[in-house]
């Protein structure tokens, strides 16, 4: 038997929400907001990338470290006046904080976990866009619509793609990729990682996630955004029952056509499908609907739309017009509108 003491375990960090509930996070947290969301609190949250801006926190006692000083997220005038990021910002030690938590309704959704993943398929989808099927040692569940975040090697900080199918059908979380111009992440995950590769995966997380209520469903994909809607579409087929499903797909050009195939391969009974091109110059032969996509939802579908639950996804002009045309020019409750915005 050796004489020497056991190593102490590393000293978890306790974290001070003022005129709240602590929690606690461990050395190895990357972010405080993702120590948040496991220790099961309603942390504010939309992106996890520095984007959004609103896991918006106040530091009042303690150190925390940044993660990326330049996010996007924050106003110079809200760093001078002391906000950080939440999912930008890193626990040295015991701290406390201000922050407003979420009061809005209880989520099912399972809390985040971080796991090794390893790269089972790669599918070309279009010339630029790719679904991974990634498998992982005991996931936690994960609802229609939500994301998760992965962290290629080499790259700094996380991208969040959002999962493509239903949870546990093949023990796979599926992913449609599209690759951006100069894009580091998503160029190392379209270009650089082939099948058998190991990857860092944390999820799930979003609040976009398939509710369970009677109205018929309206899908909106812009581009990239593909990939949540198809889960939300999987999801709403999947739960049986008389919900019918519309789904609109915003993209450039015929020649991104291959993921309009992917709808394609719905229940055709219960989905209406509409493909919409935004370059009609570029595709001088398309017989289908030209332009906005929120406008042809608009066009496409008769008033009253309060009848419908609405899920989008994509590019962050499109999230506005949908929005404008959901809260303010129709006047749907906002608990039937539910989006991821692409930042
Ligand atoms: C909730 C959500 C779901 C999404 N789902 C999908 C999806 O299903 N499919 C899809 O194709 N795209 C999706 N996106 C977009 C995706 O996350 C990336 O923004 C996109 O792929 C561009 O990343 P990039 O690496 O190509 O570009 P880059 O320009 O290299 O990176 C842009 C992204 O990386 C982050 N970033 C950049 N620099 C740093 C840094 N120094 N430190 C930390 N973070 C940094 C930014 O926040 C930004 O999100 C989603 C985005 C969000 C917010
Ligand atoms: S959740 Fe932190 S900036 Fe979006």
């Amino acid at each position: 038997m050796s004489g020497r003491p056991a190593a102490a375990p590393p000293a978890r960090h306790r974290i001070e929400i003022d005129g709240g509930p602590s929690f606690e996070v461990g050395p190895e947290e990357d972010a405080l907001l993702r120590g948040a969301l496991r220790a099961g609190l309603p942390f504010p949250y939309e992106c996890s990338v520095g984007g959004c801006g609103t896991c918006r926190f106040e530091l009042l006692d303690g150190a925390m470290a940044s993660l990326w000083d330049e996010a996007p997220g924050l106003s110079e005038r809200e760093r001078r006046r002391g906000k950080r990021l939440a999912c930008q910002s890193r626990p040295q030690g015991d701290c406390r904080i201000r922050v407003r938590l979420g009061a809005g309704e209880a989520s099912p959704a399972a809390a985040p976990r971080r796991m090794e993943a390893v790269l089972a398929s790669r599918r070309a989808i279009t010339a630029d866009m790719v679904e991974l099927g990634f498998a992982m040692p005991q996931p936690p569940a994960f609802l229609p619509g939500q994301y998760a975040l992965l962290f290629p090697a080499g790259v700094p900080g996380a991208r969040a793609y959002s999962m493509s199918n239903l949870d546990g059908q093949d023990g796979l979380w599926r992913f449609i990729v599209r690759k951006t111009p100069a894009g580091r992440g998503s160029g190392a995950l379209c270009d650089h990682l082939p099948v058998g590769a190991r990857l860092e995966i944390d999820g799930p997380f979003g609040h976009a996630w398939l509710r369970p209520t009677p109205r018929d469903v309206v899908c909106v994909a812009g581009g990239s955004g593909l990939g949540p809607m198809l889960s939300v579409a999987r999801g709403v087929l999947a739960g049986g029952g008389a919900r019918r499903l519309h789904f609109f797909l915003g993209l450039r050009t015929q020649a991104e056509l291959g993921a309009a195939a992917e709808i394609d391969a719905l229940d055709r009974d219960r989905v209406a499908a509409t493909v919409v091109l935004s370059d009609p110059q570029a595709s001088p032969a398309w017989p289908g609907a030209r332009g906005f996509v929120h406008a042809e939802v608009e066009r496409a579908l008769a008033a009253p739309l309060d009848r419908f639950d609405f899920y989008f996804a994509g590019p962050p002009p499109m999230i506005d017009a949908m929005q404008e045309l959901l809260m303010i020019r129709h006047r749907v409750p906002f608990d039937q509108i539910h989006f991821d915005r692409f930042v």
